[in-house]
């Protein structure tokens, strides 16, 4: 493997904290991070890199393109893997621009810096060059109960902002490939869940409401499915498709483990009276409230991952089973991290999400 670093755009994010990670502690590979630190970015899930000579930190934005440029004559990035973008469906809801701007106009300006980065690079470098994007099954739509699963050829169908600027963002790395030649794979996944996970998604969310004794709100009637996978094993599934995928071609990552919101939510409460039992001797079921829908709410997603299988020989290693214990018992022993990012914005989300309830 090239000594020349990776750049990771949202690496101080929750699937880009955990890749970066898995790059310098497991692989051994050189990274650059590039993070604009928004409130889902936090530099302490990086703290076991300090001082790492083969790691260096860059605060700033994917549309800044004299800063990408600056970047790329410095550093001379094998590889650029993006996860950089707003994630949030519900706070695609309440707010799109920041979606528009980073998710869609923050990729077209990563495109074109890597795109003319790439003509500076001798032959050699040209053969291995790799842009990874970082993409979602939500672009696929949502699923009935009896519809096979989302795969490759699926036609797009996105529902919220959230996921339609996500697949404005594929088909401009999928277009970069076509007109340009950029070396692009993309990679749409299902559900991650795991350690370093921002305490606005499902399962982390979940997890500080139980511990504060506040009310769980499953939205509409909680038979939402979606397809949750371990953020490690997604992190091997794209350094797989890196390191052996098909230049201009997607892969479905998948956990191939459909659950309900409901059942996802009883399974924590279950993890914690095991390990942290209330005080009352009650089940956290008992805070489990039912709370109005998700306008839009997609109804299914699951991921039919049988490419990266059969071609790739990627699996996922661990079980919902095994990989939810590990994520509780990792949030229980870090409680510190926990705090940290619940500041006073996070606090603000809640009230303006889910109003008294917060
Ligand atoms: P996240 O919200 O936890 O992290 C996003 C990171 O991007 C943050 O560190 C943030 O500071 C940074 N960022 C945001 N705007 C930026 C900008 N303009 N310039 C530079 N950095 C910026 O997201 P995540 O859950 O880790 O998701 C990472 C990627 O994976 C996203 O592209 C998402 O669409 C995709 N994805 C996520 C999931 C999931 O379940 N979380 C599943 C499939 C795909
Ligand atoms: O499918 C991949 C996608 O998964 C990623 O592209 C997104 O970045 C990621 O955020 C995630 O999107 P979801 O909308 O599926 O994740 P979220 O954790 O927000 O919600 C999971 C399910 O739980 C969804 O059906 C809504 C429901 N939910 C969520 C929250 C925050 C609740 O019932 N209550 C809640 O408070």
């Amino acid at each position: 493997m090239s000594r020349r670093p990776w750049l990771v755009t949202g690496g101080a994010g929750f699937i880009g904290s955990n890749f970066t990670l898995y790059a310098r502690q497991v692989l051994g590979q050189p990274v650059v991070v590039l993070d604009k630190l928004t409130y889902a970015g936090n530099l302490s899930s990086l703290d076991p890199l300090r001082g790492d000579p083969d790691f260096t930190f860059v605060q700033g934005d994917i549309g800044d393109a004299a800063l990408l440029a600056d970047l790329f004559r410095t550093h001379r990035p094998a590889a650029i893997v993006h996860f950089a973008a707003e994630s949030h469906v519900d706070r695609s809801l309440l707010g799109p621009r920041d979606f528009i701007d980073t998710n869609i106009v923050g990729t077209f300006t990563l495109l074109e810096a890597a795109r003319q980065y790439q003509q500076t690079l001798p032959p050699e470098g040209h053969a291995v060059f790799r842009f990874l994007h970082v993409s979602t099954d939500e672009v696929y739509g949502s699923l009935t109960p009896e519809a096979a699963a989302f795969h490759e050829r699926t036609p797009y169908a996105p529902n919220s902002p959230y996921s339609a600027s996500k697949a404005a963002s594929d088909h401009l790395v999928r277009a970069w490939h076509h007109s340009y030649g950029l070396p692009v794979l993309t990679t749409n996944c299902s559900n991650n869940y795991g350690p370093l996970q921002f305490p606005e998604k499902l399962i982390p969310l979940m997890l500080c409401k139980a511990l504060a004794g506040e009310a769980l709100p499953v939205y509409g009637d909680g038979l939402n499915v979606r397809d949750w996978l371990y953020v490690l094993d997604h992190c091997k599934g794209i350094a797989r498709v890196l390191s052996q995928g098909q230049l201009g071609e997607t892969y479905c990552i998948g956990g191939c483990n459909e659950q309900t919101n409901l059942s996802v939510v009883e399974t924590l409460c279950q993890l914690l009276d095991e390990r942290r039992p209330r005080a009352d001797g009650l089940s956290y079921r008992q805070q489990i409230q039912f709370v109005a829908d998700r306008p839009g709410h997609d109804r299914r997603y699951a991921i039919d991952a049988s490419r990266m299988r059969d071609e790739l020989g990627w699996q996922p290693e661990e079980t919902f089973k095994t990989g939810l214990a590990k994520t509780v018992d990792w949030y229980l022993a870090n409680e510190a991290w926990l705090q940290r990012v619940q500041s006073g914005a996070y606090r603000q989300w809640l009230q303006t999400q889910y109003g008294d309830q917060a």
